[in-house]
């Protein structure tokens, strides 16, 4: 049996398609009720939490996963990448108000000791430190949008899909800062012992994803 760990909520749906489309079962999968563990065939699928899915892999929970490329980042634990899925895809970004976005037109110093909202304090940190900036973070898990117009924060750093959530909160994008997709990873662990079982799934993963058109 083969273990993939996928994300629960806007995720879920492009996993689904990907699986379905690499001719895997997925009828119990389309329809989870509240289960977590989904047993298919010769799969078990595990539906965690996104930020969650690299821990599963990395612990040996799963052999396979497909999990966004910011939260495999943010995470900070080296997975085996195997593929691109093409799908999920959207930016990460600074954004805030034009205010804030002054800010930005200026040296890297008028940056210094800016205050960030985001659930992504690694790869925020990470991004501001190259560009020669300390900044403070205010780690938030969610709805970061709310931070700036409370005075909580500057300016927010997370993804930015429609751009739709953005608008609503009278915020735009300021800097991209990095594209994100969702990405099929296996644990190094997996990759040494499970290999041979799982190379049919994931050259099938791959044929499908590079014969399709991306939604
Ligand atoms: C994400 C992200 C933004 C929004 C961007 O949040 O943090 O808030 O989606 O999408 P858009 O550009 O299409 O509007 P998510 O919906 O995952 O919920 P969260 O705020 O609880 O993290």
């Amino acid at each position: 049996m083969l273990t993939f760990a996928l994300p629960t909520g806007r995720s879920l749906e492009s996993c689904i398609e990907i699986l379905e489309g690499a001719g895997l079962p997925i009828n119990k999968l389309k329809d989870p009720g509240r289960n977590l563990v989904i047993d298919e065939g010769s799969f078990r699928y595990l539906l965690s939490k996104p930020s969650d899915v690299p821990a599963m892999v990395h612990y040996g929970a799963a052999d396979l996963a497909i999990a966004g490329s910011d939260v495999i980042e943010e995470s900070g634990i080296s997975l085996v990448e195997l593929l691109d899925t093409q799908r999920g895809k959207c930016i990460m970004a600074v954004a805030g108000t034009k205010q804030a976005a002054m800010k930005f037109t200026g040296k890297a110093c008028s940056l210094m000791g800016l205050k960030v909202a985001t659930k992504y304090t690694r790869i925020a940190e990470n991004t501001f430190n190259s560009w020669g900036v300390q900044i403070k973070i205010l780690k938030l898990n969610g709805s970061v949008e709310l931070a700036p117009a409370l005075g909580l924060s500057d300016c927010i750093f997370d993804i930015v899909e429609t751009g739709n959530t953005l608008r609503a909160n009278g915020l735009m994008v300021i800097k991209e800062t990095a594209p994100v997709s969702l990405r099929l990873v296996a644990g190094s662990g997996a990759m040494q012992l499970r290999w041979r079982s799982m190379f049919g799934v994931v050259n099938s993963i791959e044929n499908y994803v590079k014969g399709a058109p991306n939604k």
